[in-house]
């Protein structure tokens, strides 16, 4: 299922990231923060375990998500400034990293190096703003798969509708939370309006 965020302020933060005056790090501050908030819709019905913590006085159980079940996979580099925000919002969750870089010929994703920890029977949240093709994306799903994960969230900024559907009809049991469904692609497979290439706007590689 895709999930497409509402609140005004999701959407106030994507106009922001599309304007081109936002410098390095105020683009990676505005995708943490959205990030944030596809967290807390993604995870609205996770279920609560009783963690046994020191509290101030006496002893307790109190409420909480099982971080120790989750892994929060980022695609390198865009996936980064997520990667850092969601887990500042579960710090005990554990992190995996797939780099990927799209061949700007051929458009498909090329794999260059994988660090993953145990994924079997875990939640995992995978996180890449970008969802252009969605070949990235179905690339990382397809591998982090293989690991025998217990459910697959992905969590992304904008996407194009044929994207989306890509990722979406290839694997209808991954739920994709995004803070923008925009028009289309271009032949470069670009999206429009987009925010132009990701990795580039947040790392200062604009050429
Ligand atoms: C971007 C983005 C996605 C991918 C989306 O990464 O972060 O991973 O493109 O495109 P797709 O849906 O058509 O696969 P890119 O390959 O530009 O690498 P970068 O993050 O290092 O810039
Ligand atoms: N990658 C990006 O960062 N942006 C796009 O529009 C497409 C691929």
């Amino acid at each position: 299922m895709i999930f497409e965020l509402s609140n005004p302020v999701t959407k106030t933060l994507v106009t922001h990231l599309r304007d081109q005056r936002r410098d390095a790090i105020r683009f990676r501050h505005t995708i943490a923060e959205i990030a944030k908030q596809l967290v807390y819709e993604a995870l609205k019905e996770f279920p609560l375990i009783e963690k046994e913590i020191t509290p101030w006085q006496g002893e307790g159980k109190f409420s909480g998500i099982d971080e120790d079940n989750i892994v929060v996979v980022t695609v390198l580099r865009a996936g980064m400034p997520m990667l850092d925000s969601v887990m500042e919002l579960l710090p005990e969750a554990h992190a995996g990293f797939l780099a990927m870089k799209r061949d700007e010929t051929t458009h498909e994703s090329v794999l260059y190096y994988d660090r993953l920890p145990d994924c079997k029977g875990k939640n995992i949240l995978l996180v890449d703003p970008m969802v252009a093709t969605g070949g990235s994306i179905r690339d990382a799903i397809e591998l982090l798969k293989s690991r025998e994960p217990l459910k697959i969230i992905t969590l992304n900024i904008i996407g194009s509708p044929e994207g989306l559907k890509a990722v979406s009809s290839a694997y209808p049991e991954v739920d994709i939370y995004i803070a923008q469904i925009d028009e289309k692609l271009n032949s470069d497979k670009y999206i429009i309006p987009g925010l132009g290439d990701a990795g580039d706007r947040s790392y200062n590689t604009l050429e």
